[in-house]
């Protein structure tokens, strides 16, 4: 696991990790790079001269010192103009750092701040998220994986002061990265080796006593008695029995909790209504919303905020077999209410309509149900953005906000009243699907907004985000574990 120490030192050159130098677009180099560029006799201003060293967003060198300095390479990254570099700006130039530091194999690093931006806790919390999520690598199953590469301590050398805020910050953006990165795991993890069963095993790791998270434990059994039909309709497929997990992390007396709710789909067939072979390994990630909320969580349990949290997943596998529920059927949910089964497939908001319904009971003031929900978000936003959908405008606009911070982009769509008459049933209260294939982002939505009764709610469906699929920045290809930083910044918004 990777450590950033942040020391406010001048002891660069005599240190034998690599040099790390962010640079800004259009400011001339201060006495400690020049000291670097002196060293490599120029190296560096022969570069700008060049105008191949710009300072500009989305640039890095990789300078090799050919033992003129005691470490074998200097790393310039572009962060942009001072003035406009944004948190995402150096959260994306931070994780390109340490792609590159994986690439040389080098087990250190120091990085030199020149005088600039550091003086937030949103900037250090952003350097060090970059860092921590840039640095992630998948966990495979060959040979070579045993093997570890990467760095595992960052020190971050400072000739300037740094203000308490940042140095803070510099430690909660480890603990996220490092929750981000638990959530990358998870949805990484093939189906076969993150049964429901095998879920539950990793939550009771991820979250011990110690963490101060508590975990209860609704089997099918159970599920049966509160009347989970809709739950246990989308299991019933499955030889893998499910379990709805619920999370409380209680440290306020007399506050009502805020409410999290995941999509823990353990791998999405698509059941009856079978999905086309193309890309579905990947539906191994259909669990990405619950990851995202089992992070948040783990991050929680770190970072002990003085804030009230029930946290709900609901975890099951929807697949094909003699006992998988039929289009067609229909079932009872918690809240009473009759779904027409038109879509096996549509089962994510089937499994989600019965969490929502046990966390109204458990006396939220506000939810927020994070959900690879539907593939229609893709074709909406692409890799670009996650949909935001509510009923409860300043909740959105809470999330918007948030998101500026985050850098995990949300959009919002809308919830029209007509949506409604898409999800007409003629023998249910409301069928679970539509025949058509309009706005099936808002009628996902438009479904789950019929089982949240008086609270403020919102869906976040990330089903576009699930999956990178390329590297770039922070982003490392394969499952993303978006969420967590929109959801911790969302837990913590709600710190008194
Ligand atoms: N898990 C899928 C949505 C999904 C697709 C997530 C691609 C990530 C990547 C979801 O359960 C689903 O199958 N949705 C259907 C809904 C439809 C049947 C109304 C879809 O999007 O096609
Ligand atoms: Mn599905
Ligand atoms: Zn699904």
């Amino acid at each position: 696991m990777m450590t950033i120490l942040a020391t406010v030192s001048d002891s660069l050159i005599d240190k034998k990790h690599v040099v790390v130098i962010p640079v800004f677009e259009g400011e001339a180099f201060d006495q400690q790079i020049k000291g670097v560029d002196d060293a490599l006799k120029g190296t560096l201003s022969a570069m700008v001269e060049k105008g191949s060293l710009t300072g500009k967003k989305k640039s890095c060198h990789l300078v090799p010192t050919h033992g003129l300095l005691p470490c074998t390479h200097v790393i310039v990254v572009g962060v942009g103009k001072k003035e406009s570099c944004t948190n995402e700006d150096l959260r994306h130039a931070m994780g390109t750092v340490s792609r590159t530091l994986q690439s040389i194999k080098s087990a250190e690093a120091i990085i030199y701040l020149q005088k600039g931006i550091w003086d937030s806790f949103e900037y250090g919390k952003a350097l060090s998220e970059g860092l921590v999520l840039g640095g992630y690598q998948m966990t495979g199953y060959t040979k070579k994986d045993q093997e570890t590469t990467g760095y595992t301590s960052l020190e971050i050398v400072a000739s300037l002061a740094l203000s308490q805020a940042f140095l803070d910050g510099l430690k909660v953006g480890q603990v996220v990265g490092q929750g981000v990165n638990h959530a990358r795991d998870l949805a990484n993890t093939p189906a076969n080796l993150l049964t429901p069963s095998l879920y539950v095993k990793r939550i009771q790791e991820l979250l011990p006593s110690s963490s101060g998270v508590s975990i209860e434990i609704i089997d099918a059994q159970s599920a049966k008695k509160l009347g989970m039909n809709l739950f246990l309709g989308v299991a019933q497929g499955s030889t893998e029995p499910p379990y709805m997990v619920v999370l409380r992390y209680m440290p306020v007396a007399n506050q009502a909790p805020i409410g999290l709710v995941g999509k823990g789909v353990t791998f999405d067939s698509g059941g009856i209504s079978i999905k086309p072979a193309n890309k579905m390994s990947e539906m191994k990630g259909d669990m990405s919303g619950s990851a995202a909320v089992i992070s948040a969580m783990w991050v929680v349990g770190h970072v002990k905020p003085a804030v009230n949290v029930i946290a709900v997943v609901a975890l099951t596998e929807n697949m094909v077999s003699g006992n998988a529920q039929r289009p067609g059927d229909v079932v009872v949910g918690m809240n009473g209410k009759t779904v027409e089964i038109i879509n096996t497939d549509a089962e994510g908001r089937l499994v989600l309509a019965d969490a929502l319904s046990y966390i109204q009971q458990q006396g939220v003031k506000e939810i927020v149900d994070m959900a690879t929900l539907t593939g229609a978000c893709s074709v909406a936003l692409g890799d670009l953005a996650s949909a935001i959908l509510g009923n409860n405008q300043s909740l959105i606009d809470t999330f918007l906000s948030i998101s500026e911070q985050t850098g995990e982009r949300l959009w919002p769509l809308p919830l029209y009243d007509e949506y409604l008459g898409y999800l007409k049933s003629e023998i249910a209260d409301i069928a679970n699907a539509s025949e058509g294939r309009l706005a099936g982002t808002c009628t996902g939505a438009k479904f789950l907004e019929q089982f949240v009764e008086d609270v403020a709610w919102v869906h976040i469906d990330i089903a576009s985000m699930m999956h990178y699929s390329c590297q770039s920045g922070y982003r490392v290809k394969g499952m993303s574990g978006v969420g967590v930083r929109t959801l911790v910044g969302y837990i913590l918004n709600n710190v008194q």
